[in-house]
């Protein structure tokens, strides 16, 4: 297996560079896939690809976008769901591209541009998919009896989110390789370390600006397997607690307080026996949901360091915390729940296209525990259902907070996806909304206004696809009272992504 790694690797990595170069000097254009335009398309457009990098100087306001937003959106995605002959079977597979949207003096700008991964720069050379993805993986045929373990090319296909450190920008994905890209021109600029055999990490790193640390998390699949949680200052890594588990749980985020790091860890757990297996399939399939285990709550000690409490709750799945916090003695935790992990097989791009898929969603969920006690309370903070949450981040991460954004479902049983922005107001215990027939909207990045006070006072700004005129926009919410500010209009359709970043100037 590491013979046929290697190799790949240095394939990728020569030919890959030529193409590299060509895509920027000539832009060049990959046909569009034949897929049948359907008037009952609706919101499955936004699963379709986007093959074009285009870059457009100036694109058409509706509306005033607030003079002091400045910077750029970065936003992380899918934008391919085929290679080849190949179809992706899950939303979380597509190769990654990068969207900028651009502000200045009220006006807008927008580019977009594949991430040069090892994924995509195999696809432009031979056509074909030579690197496993969370929910497709034709490698385990082609590398039967040498590969047992699904091949990562070196440069992963981040295509989940955009972390800001120490003024750089790195794309990611659920492994501990962030890809750096230059938020001016979107290229890739590459990694600095290479994967390790089976590990997983994390899309959502924390950062403390006080201590100036970096928080994140390793899975270990192979044995010794288990869930290392790890802190980097100035460069300096250190292991904070290393949690033996034979069939770790998969995690997609976590929290961060004054004390501690906040790990929820849920009974998809991940089986070794298939994951080895040459017909085991994507590694989505070494997952497996115990509803008879209980949810864990571990808080590790950032100080210290080890896992100073462990709680047990009803098992439940998340994907995102929303905000954790110290309130005296008790630690409250704010996550997305779902009831299961069906949330993952929903998010296979098969159900997503339908008309109407049936997609689970979470609650806005807050468990608050007492070191010292073995008890966990739950509530939900507010009716209805959340999803990508967002908070002002630099402000209010780790302290307690009234407010919340993200995108939710109007009617869950009409139709699964979603098609709101949600402002969650948790003092209030309610929700309020931006809708509109036909859109759908994108994680709200929050970006506060310079000078203001209000935990509120500021945008959200959500990538929507207006299915009717089958393009997408960028829509400029004022945070307060969800109302419209302004929308800019691209003239294609942007696949719909997940995580993003709003970086002001300087
Ligand atoms: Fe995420």
């Amino acid at each position: 297996m590491e013979i046929s790694r290697r190799r790949l690797f240095r394939d990728s990595i020569g030919a890959g560079a030529t193409l590299t170069l060509g895509a920027a000097a000539g832009g060049l254009r990959i046909p569009q896939p034949a897929q049948a335009a359907s008037a009952n398309d609706g919101h499955a457009l936004g699963f379709r690809s986007l093959t074009d990098e285009i870059s457009l100087p100036g694109i058409p306001v509706d509306g005033r976008i607030p003079p002091w937003l400045e910077g750029v959106l970065l936003r992380n995605g899918p934008g391919l769901f085929e290679i080849g002959e190949q179809k992706l079977n899950h939303w979380f597979d597509g190769l990654a591209m990068l969207h900028a949207f651009a502000f200045a003096g009220g006006r807008v700008s927008y580019a977009n541009r594949f991430l040069q991964t090892s994924a995509y720069k195999a696809y432009r050379r031979e056509g074909v998919m030579k690197y496993a993805e969370f929910g497709t993986d034709p490698c385990r045929q082609i590398f039967s009896g040498v590969s047992t373990i699904p091949v990562i090319g070196k440069i992963p296909n981040a295509n989940v989110s955009i972390e800001r450190l120490a003024g750089q920008f790195r794309a990611l994905t659920e492994l501990p390789v962030p890809v750096s890209c230059d938020p001016h021109n979107l290229r890739t600029l590459g990694v600095d370390v290479e994967l390790p055999q089976g590990r997983m990490g994390t899309a959502h790193p924390h950062h403390d600006p006080r201590t100036r640390e970096r928080f994140s998390y390793e899975i270990e699949l192979v044995p010794p397997a288990g869930l290392r949680i790890v802190s980097e200052r100035n460069g300096r890594r250190r292991e904070l607690a290393w949690i033996p588990d034979d069939r770790p749980g998969y995690l997609h985020s976590f929290g961060l307080t004054d004390r501690f790091v906040v790990v929820f860890v849920q009974p998809w757990e991940f089986d070794l026996a298939t994951f080895l297996s040459p017909d085991g399939g994507p590694i989505v399939k070494s997952f497996q949901w115990d509803g008879s285990q209980p949810a864990r709550i571990l808080l590790v000690d950032r100080k210290q360091g080890g896992v100073a409490e462990t709680f047990e709750l009803d098992p439940a799945f998340v994907f995102h915390h929303i905000n954790s916090f110290e309130d005296g003695d008790d630690v409250v935790i704010d996550v997305c729940a779902h009831e299961d992990a069906s949330i993952v097989d929903a998010l296979y791009l098969k159900n997503l296209r339908k008309p109407g898929p049936s997609v689970p969603q979470a609650v806005p969920r807050r468990l608050t525990v007492r070191p010292g006690r073995p008890k966990v309370h739950s509530r939900e903070l507010a009716d209805g259902n959340i999803e990508l949450p967002r908070t002002d981040y630099a402000t209010v991460n780790g302290r307690p907070y009234r407010y919340a954004y993200g995108v939710g479902v109007r009617n869950p049983r009409k139709s699964g996806f979603v098609d709101r922005v949600a402002k969650l107001d948790i003092k209030r215990g309610e929700q309020s909304f931006w809708q509109e027939r036909g859109s759908f909207p994108g994680e709200p990045v929050f970006a506060r206004r310079p000078g203001s006070t209000r935990e509120d006072d500021g945008v959200l700004l959500s990538v929507v696809l207006d299915a009717g005129r089958k393009t997408s926009f960028l829509l400029v919410l004022d945070a307060r009272d969800m109302s419209e500010l302004a929308r800019a209009s691209v003239p294609h359709h942007i696949p719909f992504g997940f995580h993003g970043v709003h970086a002001a100037r300087g």
